[in-house]
């Protein structure tokens, strides 16, 4: 299972990276004005320290919604650098806009997934990654890991090789039973992340071993 780390807050992102854990990095419009990254000069740089910060694959999204602007969007993006995947909306200009980048080899996130019948669309434009947002469907009280599971069963029924990337993760929880359903990628806050860490036990068991090295020395 690969981890992503869903923030455009570099601190975290160097962190995640210095675990030796991060496998890659998503981002999203509200990501970037969150941090205060705002025009396109500085979001584009800002995308670039990204890459140079991890070594995984950097979903870049397109504001365009249309496809002539998404295609020219997501060819600039994907020249800044080799890392960079365009992380395109799901909708109808956007699975034609995946089609045309899974055509020319170039790495595509279809983003905004909250159906199983969005995420086979997604897999039949050839999408590398399939973001289905599971916290913002418990949100609004429906089940975003049942989510998960349907589109690993259509998924693995017919072989489409685009990954499953559980988006919207919000704690440890979800991470785990996204593992137990068979996310490929999931992206969560550095929270989810580092929370996996924490056990009781583990911390009484190492003051414990702590304690009595310190007896016999
Ligand atoms: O990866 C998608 C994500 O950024 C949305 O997360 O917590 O705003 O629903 P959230």
């Amino acid at each position: 299972m690969k981890f992503f780390i869903d923030t455009a807050n570099l601190e975290q992102i160097k962190d995640a990276q210095d675990m030796g854990i991060l496998d890659g990095v998503t981002t999203n419009p509200s990501l970037m004005a969150k941090e205060g990254i705002t025009g396109t000069d500085n979001i584009m740089k800002h995308y670039v320290s990204i890459c140079n910060l991890v070594d995984g694959d950097v979903s870049a999204e397109v504001i365009s919604t249309d496809f002539d602007g998404m295609v020219r969007e997501g060819e600039a993006l994907a020249e800044l650098h080799e890392q960079i995947v365009v992380k395109l909306p799901m909708i109808k200009d956007g699975v034609k806009a995946c089609k045309y980048f899974s055509d020319k080899g170039i790495k595509t996130n279809m983003t905004l997934v909250f159906s199983a019948g969005q995420a086979l669309l997604a897999a039949k434009a050839g999408a590398t990654y399939v973001s289905p947002f599971i916290g913002r469907l418990d949100d609004i009280s429906t089940d975003g890991l049942n989510l998960i599971a349907e589109i690993r069963m259509i998924y693995d029924n017919y072989g489409f090789e685009t990954e499953i990337l559980a988006a919207s993760v919000r704690h440890t929880m979800h991470v785990i039973d996204c593992a137990k359903l068979g996310a490929d990628v999931m992206t969560g806050p550095l929270s989810s992340i580092t929370g996996l860490l924490n056990h009781p036990l583990t911390d009484i068991g190492l003051a414990k071993f702590l304690e009595d090295y310190k007896k016999g020395n």
